[in-house]
């Protein structure tokens, strides 16, 4: 079988399923294409499954049924090697921030910035750019374990937009931040989408989306809501206790027969490549 793949989605789930042993279901059966270029907001109470959809975007999680793709490579497929080389195109502001305590706000952000081999002057730079952005200039040499929350937070983010990454993945990048902090941050998102990322923020900040042109999906309980069904969501009524429920999971999908439809576009591999030998074997099975 032949999966047709949409040649400018970056991130692709089909039918994808999370259980968290024993029986905890994050998600249900989620279907999304995200497309090049794209910012787009997930939200949901908290336990929906928003964290759960990012880290299987970035491959932390493995799904527990259906398929991941990123440009087109189902990452249940890619090589280890090739995964790494995937991880350095992604950035990652994770919820709890993962900073390292005892390094000052710009080591730590310099710090994903070397592994690109830019000049120390080129990174200096850059860091300088994002602390103005997000109003935390002040805080350059401060080591980020003495920082308040906010402020790692916004330490985080600019970490994981330094390199202008093609895909940004930002879980609650506004839960510890002020109305005007929260501008900020919104700010650095639209600047860096206007540059060609594509963002997905998990979020249940109104203040973040309210307004905006940009896709709005909710995650009740592990689904993923269509916008026009939104009104049919009560989403008042007393939460289902999901994670008791027992659960019928469908028959493990057999995932070996999806094929690459054919290469990521030659531009679109320029952004965004696995092109490496890792990663152009990465569909073949290890010898
Ligand atoms: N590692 C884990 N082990 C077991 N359950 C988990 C784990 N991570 C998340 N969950 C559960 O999965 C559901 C979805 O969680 P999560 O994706 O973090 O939601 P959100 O980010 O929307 O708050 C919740 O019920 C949560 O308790
Ligand atoms: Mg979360």
């Amino acid at each position: 079988m032949i999966t047709e793949t949409p040649g400018r989605s970056v991130v692709e789930f089909i039918k994808v399923t999370k259980v968290y042993p024993p029986d905890v279901v994050a998600l249900q059966e989620v279907s999304l294409s995200i497309m090049r270029g794209e910012m787009l907001f997930l939200t949901g109470r908290s336990g929906a499954g928003k964290t759960t959809m990012l880290k299987l975007m970035c491959n932390i999680e493995a799904p527990t049924n259906g398929v991941v793709e990123v440009v087109g490579r189902n990452l249940s497929r890619v090589r280890p090697a090739g995964i790494q080389k995937m991880r350095q195109k992604i950035g990652v502001a994770y919820q709890d921030f993962r900073l390292l305590p005892k390094r000052t706000t710009l080591e730590n952000i310099a710090m994903a910035m070397e592994v690109t081999y830019q000049s120390r002057q080129t990174i200096r730079h850059r860091v300088e750019e994002l602390l103005e952005i997000l109003g935390i200039a002040d805080k350059r040499d401060r080591l980020a374990g003495k920082l308040s929350r906010g402020e790692q937070q916004r330490v985080a983010l600019a970490r994981a937009a330094a390199n202008r990454p093609p895909l940004l993945l930002a879980d609650e990048p506004t839960g510890n931040l002020d109305a005007k902090a929260t501008e900020q941050v919104a700010t650095l998102f639209n600047t860096l989408n206007a540059e060609g990322s594509t963002i997905v923020v998990a979020t249940h900040d109104e203040s973040l989306y309210r307004g905006t042109n940009h896709r709005v999906l909710r995650l009740v309980h592990g689904t993923l809501i269509e916008p026009a069904a939104e009104k049919l969501v009560d989403e008042t009524a007393p939460a289902l206790a999901y994670e008791v429920m027992p659960v019928t999971l469908p028959e493990p999908e057999e995932t070996d027969d999806i094929e690459l439809a054919g290469e990521p576009d030659e531009v679109f591999d320029l952004d965004f490549a696995l092109d490496d030998t890792a990663a152009a074997g990465s569909e073949e099975e290890a010898p």
